[in-house]
Protein backbone atom coordinates (compact mmCIF):
# COMPACT_ATOMS: atom_id res chain seq x y z
CA UNK A 1 0.00 0.00 0.00
CA UNK A 2 1.26 3.27 -0.78
CA UNK A 3 1.49 5.86 2.16
CA UNK A 4 2.33 9.34 1.37
CA UNK A 5 2.90 11.95 4.24
CA UNK A 6 2.91 15.39 2.35
CA UNK A 7 0.25 16.69 -0.27
CA UNK A 8 2.81 17.14 -2.90
CA UNK A 9 3.66 13.31 -2.90
CA UNK A 10 -0.19 12.68 -2.81
CA UNK A 11 -0.79 15.13 -5.75
CA UNK A 12 1.83 14.22 -7.64
CA UNK A 13 0.55 10.27 -7.18
CA UNK A 14 -3.20 11.49 -8.28
CA UNK A 15 -1.57 13.27 -10.87
CA UNK A 16 0.08 10.50 -12.88
CA UNK A 17 -2.21 7.94 -12.25
CA UNK A 18 -5.10 9.57 -13.34
CA UNK A 19 -8.12 7.08 -11.87
CA UNK A 20 -11.95 7.33 -13.14
CA UNK A 21 -12.92 8.05 -9.78
CA UNK A 22 -11.47 8.96 -6.76
CA UNK A 23 -13.02 8.06 -3.43
CA UNK A 24 -12.31 9.46 -0.36
CA UNK A 25 -12.22 8.37 3.26
CA UNK A 26 -11.57 10.68 6.39
CA UNK A 27 -10.79 9.12 9.54
CA UNK A 28 -8.65 10.13 12.57
CA UNK A 29 -6.91 6.47 12.77
CA UNK A 30 -7.93 4.09 15.71
CA UNK A 31 -9.41 2.08 12.48
CA UNK A 32 -12.34 -0.58 13.43
CA UNK A 33 -14.98 -2.24 10.97
CA UNK A 34 -16.92 0.92 10.97
CA UNK A 35 -13.83 2.56 9.48
CA UNK A 36 -13.70 -0.44 6.84
CA UNK A 37 -16.92 -0.35 5.94
CA UNK A 38 -16.69 3.25 4.47
CA UNK A 39 -13.25 1.99 2.59
CA UNK A 40 -14.51 -1.07 0.86
CA UNK A 41 -17.92 1.13 -0.20
CA UNK A 42 -15.78 3.79 -1.69
CA UNK A 43 -13.38 0.23 -3.43
CA UNK A 44 -16.66 -1.13 -4.97
CA UNK A 45 -17.75 2.49 -6.38
CA UNK A 46 -13.96 4.19 -7.17
CA UNK A 47 -10.94 2.90 -9.06
CA UNK A 48 -8.92 4.51 -6.09
CA UNK A 49 -9.86 5.56 -2.57
CA UNK A 50 -7.46 7.58 -0.43
CA UNK A 51 -7.89 7.21 3.04
CA UNK A 52 -6.61 9.79 5.34
CA UNK A 53 -5.59 9.36 9.03
CA UNK A 54 -5.22 12.69 10.75
CA UNK A 55 -6.04 13.54 14.32
CA UNK A 56 -7.18 17.63 13.48
CA UNK A 57 -6.58 19.54 16.52
CA UNK A 58 -9.32 22.23 15.70
CA UNK A 59 -12.43 19.07 16.21
CA UNK A 60 -11.55 19.16 19.35
CA UNK A 61 -12.85 21.48 22.22
CA UNK A 62 -10.87 19.99 24.95
CA UNK A 63 -7.05 19.84 25.29
CA UNK A 64 -7.37 16.43 27.23
CA UNK A 65 -9.25 14.66 24.88
CA UNK A 66 -6.91 15.66 21.54
CA UNK A 67 -3.89 14.06 23.96
CA UNK A 68 -5.97 10.87 24.65
CA UNK A 69 -7.11 10.51 21.47
CA UNK A 70 -6.02 6.79 20.83
CA UNK A 71 -3.08 7.04 17.73
CA UNK A 72 -1.56 3.51 16.42
CA UNK A 73 -0.69 4.12 12.91
CA UNK A 74 1.10 0.52 12.51
CA UNK A 75 -1.84 -1.63 13.98
CA UNK A 76 -3.92 0.66 11.60
CA UNK A 77 -1.75 -0.09 8.62
CA UNK A 78 -1.90 -3.38 9.06
CA UNK A 79 -6.01 -3.62 9.28
CA UNK A 80 -5.88 -1.71 5.72
CA UNK A 81 -3.85 -4.19 4.19
CA UNK A 82 -5.95 -6.66 4.56
CA UNK A 83 -7.99 -4.99 2.09
CA UNK A 84 -6.01 -5.73 -1.68
CA UNK A 85 -5.19 -2.25 -1.78
CA UNK A 86 -2.63 -2.65 -4.57
CA UNK A 87 -5.22 -4.25 -7.13
CA UNK A 88 -5.21 -1.49 -9.72
CA UNK A 89 -9.14 -1.79 -9.71
CA UNK A 90 -9.47 -0.45 -6.26
CA UNK A 91 -6.55 0.54 -5.16
CA UNK A 92 -6.50 1.62 -1.96
CA UNK A 93 -3.76 4.62 -0.49
CA UNK A 94 -3.03 5.94 2.61
CA UNK A 95 -2.46 10.11 3.08
CA UNK A 96 -1.19 10.69 6.37
CA UNK A 97 -0.06 13.97 6.82
CA UNK A 98 1.58 16.40 9.54
CA UNK A 99 -0.02 18.96 10.98
CA UNK A 100 1.98 21.44 9.23
CA UNK A 101 0.42 20.22 5.89
CA UNK A 102 -2.75 20.28 6.73
CA UNK A 103 -2.83 23.97 8.08
CA UNK A 104 0.60 25.52 7.00
CA UNK A 105 -0.86 29.30 7.78
CA UNK A 106 -2.52 29.87 11.08
CA UNK A 107 -6.35 30.28 9.53
CA UNK A 108 -9.78 30.21 11.56
CA UNK A 109 -12.66 29.87 9.37
CA UNK A 110 -15.77 30.37 10.66
CA UNK A 111 -19.06 28.62 9.12
CA UNK A 112 -22.89 28.70 9.40
CA UNK A 113 -24.41 25.79 9.17
CA UNK A 114 -27.84 27.34 10.73
CA UNK A 115 -29.31 24.78 13.09
CA UNK A 116 -27.03 22.14 12.28
CA UNK A 117 -24.77 24.69 14.22
CA UNK A 118 -26.38 24.92 17.29
CA UNK A 119 -28.09 21.69 18.40
CA UNK A 120 -26.76 18.63 19.82
CA UNK A 121 -22.97 17.88 19.33
CA UNK A 122 -22.68 21.56 18.11
CA UNK A 123 -24.15 22.90 21.62
CA UNK A 124 -22.44 20.02 23.81
CA UNK A 125 -19.06 20.89 21.71
CA UNK A 126 -18.69 24.42 20.79
CA UNK A 127 -16.31 24.74 17.82
CA UNK A 128 -16.73 21.24 16.76
CA UNK A 129 -18.09 21.61 13.76
CA UNK A 130 -16.34 24.31 12.56
CA UNK A 131 -13.42 22.29 12.85
CA UNK A 132 -14.72 19.61 11.20
CA UNK A 133 -15.39 21.75 8.15
CA UNK A 134 -11.86 23.26 8.15
CA UNK A 135 -10.05 20.13 7.82
CA UNK A 136 -12.63 18.84 5.18
CA UNK A 137 -12.48 21.36 2.78
CA UNK A 138 -8.99 21.43 3.29
CA UNK A 139 -9.25 17.67 2.17
CA UNK A 140 -11.49 18.48 -0.60
CA UNK A 141 -9.13 20.70 -1.82
CA UNK A 142 -6.27 18.74 -1.64
CA UNK A 143 -7.42 15.81 -3.41
CA UNK A 144 -10.53 16.59 -5.55
CA UNK A 145 -12.37 13.44 -5.12
CA UNK A 146 -15.66 12.46 -6.85
CA UNK A 147 -17.30 10.76 -4.15
CA UNK A 148 -16.75 10.75 0.27
CA UNK A 149 -17.66 8.66 2.50
CA UNK A 150 -19.11 9.52 5.93
CA UNK A 151 -20.51 7.10 8.57
CA UNK A 152 -23.96 7.58 10.17
CA UNK A 153 -22.56 6.76 13.07
CA UNK A 154 -21.91 10.99 13.18
CA UNK A 155 -25.08 11.83 11.79
CA UNK A 156 -24.68 15.74 12.63
CA UNK A 157 -21.24 15.68 10.97
CA UNK A 158 -22.84 13.69 7.97
CA UNK A 159 -25.44 16.90 7.92
CA UNK A 160 -22.63 19.51 8.47
CA UNK A 161 -20.37 17.98 5.33
CA UNK A 162 -23.55 18.13 3.08
CA UNK A 163 -24.36 21.04 4.17
CA UNK A 164 -20.45 22.53 3.29
CA UNK A 165 -20.88 20.77 -0.27
CA UNK A 166 -23.79 22.72 -0.71
CA UNK A 167 -22.56 25.92 0.65
CA UNK A 168 -18.97 25.69 -1.54
CA UNK A 169 -21.04 24.26 -4.20
CA UNK A 170 -18.33 21.45 -4.49
CA UNK A 171 -17.97 19.21 -6.69
CA UNK A 172 -18.30 16.01 -4.70
CA UNK A 173 -20.53 13.46 -3.76
CA UNK A 174 -21.13 12.34 0.11
CA UNK A 175 -21.85 9.07 0.29
CA UNK A 176 -23.58 8.14 4.24
CA UNK A 177 -22.69 4.76 4.96
CA UNK A 178 -24.73 2.65 7.55
CA UNK A 179 -23.97 2.08 11.41
CA UNK A 180 -21.42 -1.13 11.85
CA UNK A 181 -21.88 -2.55 15.46
CA UNK A 182 -20.24 -4.86 18.24
CA UNK A 183 -22.00 -8.28 18.00
CA UNK A 184 -23.72 -7.21 21.46
CA UNK A 185 -25.26 -3.53 19.33
CA UNK A 186 -22.74 -1.05 20.97
CA UNK A 187 -21.61 0.84 18.01
CA UNK A 188 -18.34 0.71 16.79
CA UNK A 189 -15.91 3.65 18.17
CA UNK A 190 -12.17 4.93 18.53
CA UNK A 191 -13.06 5.31 22.03
CA UNK A 192 -14.87 1.86 22.90
CA UNK A 193 -11.35 1.35 23.58
CA UNK A 194 -10.98 3.13 26.41
CA UNK A 195 -13.74 1.28 28.11
CA UNK A 196 -13.18 -1.46 30.60
CA UNK A 197 -14.80 -4.86 29.34
CA UNK A 198 -17.36 -4.51 31.88
CA UNK A 199 -18.33 -0.71 31.00
CA UNK A 200 -18.43 -2.36 27.41
CA UNK A 201 -21.24 -4.79 28.15
CA UNK A 202 -23.54 -2.25 30.13
CA UNK A 203 -22.64 0.22 27.16
CA UNK A 204 -24.51 -1.79 24.56
CA UNK A 205 -27.56 -0.97 26.29
CA UNK A 206 -27.63 2.07 24.83
CA UNK A 207 -28.77 0.49 21.53
CA UNK A 208 -31.08 -1.86 23.18
CA UNK A 209 -33.25 1.03 24.72
CA UNK A 210 -32.99 2.86 20.96
CA UNK A 211 -34.32 -0.08 19.82
CA UNK A 212 -37.18 -0.17 22.59
CA UNK A 213 -37.67 3.56 21.64
CA UNK A 214 -38.42 2.21 18.12
CA UNK A 215 -40.79 0.01 19.05
CA UNK A 216 -42.48 2.16 21.80
CA UNK A 217 -42.94 5.03 19.03
CA UNK A 218 -45.51 2.80 17.00
CA UNK A 219 -48.12 2.99 20.15
CA UNK A 220 -46.33 6.07 22.51
CA UNK A 221 -46.36 9.78 22.56
CA UNK A 222 -42.89 11.71 22.05
CA UNK A 223 -42.47 12.80 25.35
CA UNK A 224 -43.36 8.91 26.99
CA UNK A 225 -40.86 7.32 24.47
CA UNK A 226 -38.21 10.34 26.08
CA UNK A 227 -39.72 9.45 29.77
CA UNK A 228 -39.10 5.69 29.22
CA UNK A 229 -35.23 6.00 27.46
CA UNK A 230 -34.34 8.36 30.23
CA UNK A 231 -35.38 6.19 32.98
CA UNK A 232 -33.97 3.07 31.43
CA UNK A 233 -30.67 4.94 31.79
CA UNK A 234 -30.80 5.58 34.97
CA UNK A 235 -31.46 2.33 36.07
CA UNK A 236 -28.02 1.68 34.85
CA UNK A 237 -24.95 3.07 37.25
CA UNK A 238 -22.28 2.91 34.68
CA UNK A 239 -24.44 5.68 32.08
CA UNK A 240 -25.07 9.06 31.97
CA UNK A 241 -26.96 10.64 29.99
CA UNK A 242 -25.73 14.15 28.10
CA UNK A 243 -28.85 14.51 25.74
CA UNK A 244 -31.41 12.54 24.01
CA UNK A 245 -32.99 13.91 21.05
CA UNK A 246 -36.05 12.87 18.77
CA UNK A 247 -35.85 15.33 15.48
CA UNK A 248 -36.20 15.47 11.85
CA UNK A 249 -33.17 13.29 10.43
CA UNK A 250 -33.31 15.78 7.89
CA UNK A 251 -33.07 19.14 9.32
CA UNK A 252 -31.78 17.63 13.14
CA UNK A 253 -34.87 19.98 14.84
CA UNK A 254 -36.34 18.07 17.20
CA UNK A 255 -40.41 17.14 17.36
CA UNK A 256 -43.20 17.14 20.08
CA UNK A 257 -45.17 15.48 17.77
CA UNK A 258 -44.69 12.27 15.56
CA UNK A 259 -47.49 13.81 13.19
CA UNK A 260 -44.98 16.50 12.31
CA UNK A 261 -42.52 14.20 10.64
CA UNK A 262 -41.98 11.90 8.36
CA UNK A 263 -38.45 10.74 9.44
CA UNK A 264 -37.29 10.76 12.53
CA UNK A 265 -34.47 9.57 14.55
CA UNK A 266 -33.46 9.14 18.21
CA UNK A 267 -30.03 10.85 18.68
CA UNK A 268 -28.19 9.83 22.02
CA UNK A 269 -25.12 11.39 23.85
CA UNK A 270 -24.08 9.00 26.81
CA UNK A 271 -20.99 8.90 29.07
CA UNK A 272 -19.65 5.70 30.33
CA UNK A 273 -17.49 6.91 32.75
CA UNK A 274 -15.54 9.97 31.61
CA UNK A 275 -15.66 8.31 27.75
CA UNK A 276 -18.39 9.73 26.15
CA UNK A 277 -20.24 8.10 23.58
CA UNK A 278 -22.85 8.74 20.35
CA UNK A 279 -25.19 6.72 18.79
CA UNK A 280 -28.51 7.00 16.93
CA UNK A 281 -31.43 4.99 15.33
CA UNK A 282 -33.91 6.00 12.88
CA UNK A 283 -37.46 5.53 14.21
CA UNK A 284 -38.89 5.72 11.38
CA UNK A 285 -38.98 6.81 7.21
CA UNK A 286 -41.83 6.96 5.23
P1 LIG B 1 -13.45 9.23 12.86
O1 LIG B 1 -14.13 9.30 14.16
O2 LIG B 1 -12.16 8.49 12.74
O3 LIG B 1 -14.47 8.62 11.83
C1 LIG B 1 -14.16 8.54 10.46
C2 LIG B 1 -15.42 8.12 9.70
O4 LIG B 1 -15.80 6.81 10.13
C3 LIG B 1 -16.60 9.05 9.99
O5 LIG B 1 -17.30 9.31 8.79
C4 LIG B 1 -17.43 8.24 10.97
O6 LIG B 1 -18.81 8.55 10.94
C5 LIG B 1 -17.18 6.83 10.45
N1 LIG B 1 -17.48 5.83 11.50
C6 LIG B 1 -16.97 5.78 12.76
N2 LIG B 1 -17.51 4.76 13.45
C7 LIG B 1 -18.39 4.15 12.60
C8 LIG B 1 -19.27 3.04 12.72
N3 LIG B 1 -19.38 2.35 13.85
N4 LIG B 1 -20.02 2.70 11.65
C9 LIG B 1 -19.93 3.41 10.49
N5 LIG B 1 -19.12 4.48 10.32
C10 LIG B 1 -18.35 4.85 11.35
O7 LIG B 1 -15.30 11.43 12.10
C11 LIG B 1 -14.11 11.68 12.12
O8 LIG B 1 -13.15 10.71 12.32
C12 LIG B 1 -13.56 13.06 11.90
O9 LIG B 1 -14.47 14.01 12.39
C13 LIG B 1 -13.22 13.37 10.41
C14 LIG B 1 -14.44 13.24 9.51
C15 LIG B 1 -12.11 12.41 9.93
C16 LIG B 1 -12.67 14.81 10.28
O10 LIG B 1 -11.55 15.01 11.04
Amino acid sequence: MFVFKTVKELQYFLATVTPSGIGFVPTMGALHQGHISLIEKSQQQNELTVCSIFVNPTQFNKQEDLINYPRNVSADIELLQCLDCDNEEKRVVLFLPSENEIYPKKIEKSYDFGNLSLVMEAQHRPGHFNGVAMVIERFFSIINPTNAYFGEKDFQQLAVVRNLVKQLRLPVQIIGCPIVREANGLAMSSRNERLTPEQKEQAANIYKFLLDAKQQAKTLTVGEVKNNFISAIKNIPVLQLEYLEIADGNTLLSINDWSEINYCVAFVAVFVGNVRLIDNVTLYKD
